[in-house]
């Protein structure tokens, strides 16, 4: 049975259900001294990499350096992904969630099921549910592709998306090469742990409008499991938020960058210097949200853990060789703790 669609109870319902409300940040098991029910007033001022620069430049690898250290996070632009087909893939996104809900049942997540369409995997009663209608699919490589879970409504959604992952497994691959460099490593040294049979999944993410901004939450606290995060971020509506020092940083939007996070396997790559950081992502009142996250997550019949040339008498080895799995992953996100906890020695 599929869940019930959060659009659908925005859209009928007189009080907001027990099982959405948010709870104390402190209860996600993140340090925040913010008030729970506080929006963020501060924006991020997350930099800007120009990936035209990245290869000439040391000044631009500098900054990126400095974002990944400070933020985790930075927006790309002159990505090489021109802004009419992000357009595209933004209105596949669209038309996809605007069928109706038979029509986008056909592509349901079965419960034991990471992929389709669907929302929370739900672990325990006590679970807070999140505010938004997704739909997973596994993008690349070809043979992982599930089909039965790629709608056809819209006409063009193969199609768009497979180019796009494309396009995404080039950025992730240039951004692995650039973070090397920026630590005057080896440009393959991230990318050869990575391996040749990486995969990208997709989150298509619908957050519905709420009466309550204020007591629910789009995605709860969490850092990504992935290497890397390519996300294509709405071109209007505001909602991602970044946790640093332990106060909240609304993320700014720019229409035609990428919005790049650092996830939980690059942290341990690089030993900590680089750190996954924790986001959450709050809903509006009026108006509704769209984003499509791309996670590039590296091959697991092997171990990742913290390249050589980075542990060093000062700098000793922070994390052990590690598997990521995804359902491990979500174990960890739903009991709001953080696996990058385990990887620690
Ligand atoms: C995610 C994520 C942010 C967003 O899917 O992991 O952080 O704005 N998404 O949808
Ligand atoms: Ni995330």
């Amino acid at each position: 049975m599929p869940m019930k669609q959060v659009l659908k109870i925005a859209a009928n319902c007189n009080s907001l259900p027990e099982r959405y409300i948010r709870k104390h940040h402190e209860e996600y098991g993140h340090v925040d001294t913010t008030d729970a029910t506080s929006s963020p007033t501060t924006a991020a001022d997350i930099p800007v990499i120009d990936f035209s620069l990245l290869i000439s430049s040391s000044s631009e690898l500098e900054k990126l350096k400095s974002a990944i250290t400070t933020w985790g996070s930075f927006q790309a632009i002159n990505h090489g992904i021109e802004s009419s087909f992000l357009d595209k893939v933004r209105e596949m996104n669209k038309l996809f969630f605007s069928l109706p809900t038979e029509e986008k049942n056909k592509w349901s997540r079965e419960e034991n099921d990471s992929e389709g369409y669907g929302n929370d995997t739900v672990l325990s009663d006590q679970q807070v549910l999140d505010w938004t209608d997704r739909l997973y699919l596994t993008v690349f490589p070809q043979h992982l592709k599930r089909l039965q879970f790629w709608p056809h409504n819209p006409t063009q959604f193969r199609e768009v998306i497979e180019e796009y992952s494309f396009k995404v497994a080039s950025v992730n691959e240039f951004v692995l090469k650039a973070l090397a460099r920026s630590l005057n490593l080896d440009e393959n040294c991230f990318l050869d742990q990575y391996g040749t049979s990486g995969k990208i999944q997709a989150r298509f993410c619908y957050y519905p409008p709420c009466q309550w901004p204020e007591k629910v939450l789009g995605l709860k606290p969490h850092a990504d499991g992935s290497a890397v995060t390519v996300l294509l971020q709405d071109k209007e509506v505001e909602g991602l938020e970044f946790l640093k020092d332990g106060q909240w940083f609304g993320f700014p939007i720019i229409p035609d960058a990428l919005t790049i996070n650092i996830g939980d396997q690059i942290e341990v790559m690089s030993n900590g210097i680089f750190k996954s950081p924790v986001h959450r992502v709050s809903v509006n009142s009026k108006r509704e949200r769209m984003t499509v996250g791309m996670f590039c997550i590296p091959q697991t019949e092997k171990d990742i853990g913290p390249v050589e040339g980075l542990i060093t008498d000062e700098t000793p080895r922070l994390y052990k060789n590690v598997t990521f799995s995804l359902d491990f992953f979500f174990e960890y996100v739903q009991k709001g703790r953080r696996l990058i906890e385990a990887c620690k020695i």
